[in-house]
């Protein structure tokens, strides 16, 4: 099905519109420089870094709202939808909240999440609401598959915390849709673990869906997409995915850096592309939101992580042009 010309900016969303939403990561940097492209091209948007825990929430009883309230007025003024991003997580949280009890915590998480959540109620439809409590180490049992070492399972050793904030968000704005976000989720060894944890925690708290992150390199195997949704789906949950990128770089790939991209590469990420959204196409009835994790490839995180390099992983150029693999994920 042809449905859109060559060269020309035909807006994501609306392409996509009898499918999924598309939004992109953003922040009040990127709305400057990138304000018109946002709203010719998604109807969606994520706080990059804004609503963490550490940028909302520094200190106890400290609350700094100004930068979230900046992305969330231009949602707003623009008629996008917002997820939130993201209220339990072990990184990006300060070492405050978890010099406590269990008790303790507990309630503080309590606060943290009803002050958070009820101020931006009927603003963000959905929450991440626990990010990345899963172990990436496949030699854990699937039975016990939360990370250890995280502090929020330090001090209450149990998938307690995760139940007490789902049930927490809910309290706070039971109209939202709740998810939990991970990465790796491609991964069979940590998808067999998350699929463990969610059907538990489905029993015990209001679940309504799983983001997967999708942060791919150009040698991702796209058939281990398509597993993940079947295996998640059959949940009976929800499918965002939350936070696309494809690296030009394998991640423990070290001593190049491209200026200029290689064309090989960039050929492998054009494929990629075109091959991840003929399977989110086809399992449009299981997912209902795509979101991109940054605007263009400069403003990438991947530009700094897990080193600094110049990557490529977006459908936008430095420049806000559409790549080649734009085009790819445009016309089908
Ligand atoms: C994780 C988090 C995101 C973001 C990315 C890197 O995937 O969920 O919030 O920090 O890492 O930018």
């Amino acid at each position: 099905m042809e449905n859109c010309g060559t060269n020309k900016l035909m807006g994501l969303a609306n392409i996509y519109k009898d499918y999924f939403d598309v939004g992109a990561a953003i922040n009040p940097r990127v709305i400057e420089s990138g304000g018109e492209l946002i709203k010719a091209e998604f109807n969606s948007v994520t706080c990059e870094n804004e609503m963490k825990f550490a940028s909302v929430h520094p200190k106890e009883g400290e609350y700094t709202f100004e930068q979230a309230d900046k992305v969330a007025d231009f949602a707003l003024a623009n008629n996008l939808k917002m997820r939130g991003h993201t209220l339990v997580w072990h990184n990006q949280t300060g070492d405050w909240l978890f010099d406590a009890d269990k008790e303790t915590l507990y309630s503080r998480m309590r606060e943290h999440i009803t002050t958070v959540v009820k101020r931006y109620a009927g603003k963000v439809y959905c929450w991440d609401v626990v990010n990345e409590a899963v172990s990436d180490k496949e030699e854990e049992p699937v039975d016990r598959p939360l990370r250890e070492d995280s502090p929020y399972f330090a001090v209450t050793g149990s998938m307690d915390y995760l139940i007490k904030a789902f049930t927490y968000a809910y309290e706070a704005d039971p109209k939202a849709r709740l998810f939990y976000n991970d990465y790796n989720t491609e991964n069979p060894a940590k998808r067999e673990k998350i699929r463990f944890l969610l059907k538990e925690l489905k029993e015990r708290a209001p679940v309504h869906g799983i983001g997967l992150q999708a942060h791919y390199d150009i040698y991702f195997d796209a058939e281990e997409l398509q597993k993940s949704i079947d295996v998640f789906s059959a949940l009976g949950i929800d499918i965002h995915i939350t936070e696309l990128d494809v690296s030009i770089y394998k991640h423990d790939e070290r001593g190049v850096d491209f200026a200029v991209p290689p064309d090989d590469r960039m050929a492998m990420q054009d494929e990629l592309y075109d091959k991840i959204f003929t399977i989110l196409r086809k399992n449009k009835d299981k997912i209902s939101s795509v979101t991109f994790w940054g605007l263009n490839d400069g403003v990438s995180w991947l530009n700094g992580f897990p080193v600094k390099r110049k990557n490529y992983p977006l459908l936008f150029d430095r420049d806000g042009k559409p790549k080649a693999a734009y085009e790819r994920v445009a016309k089908f």
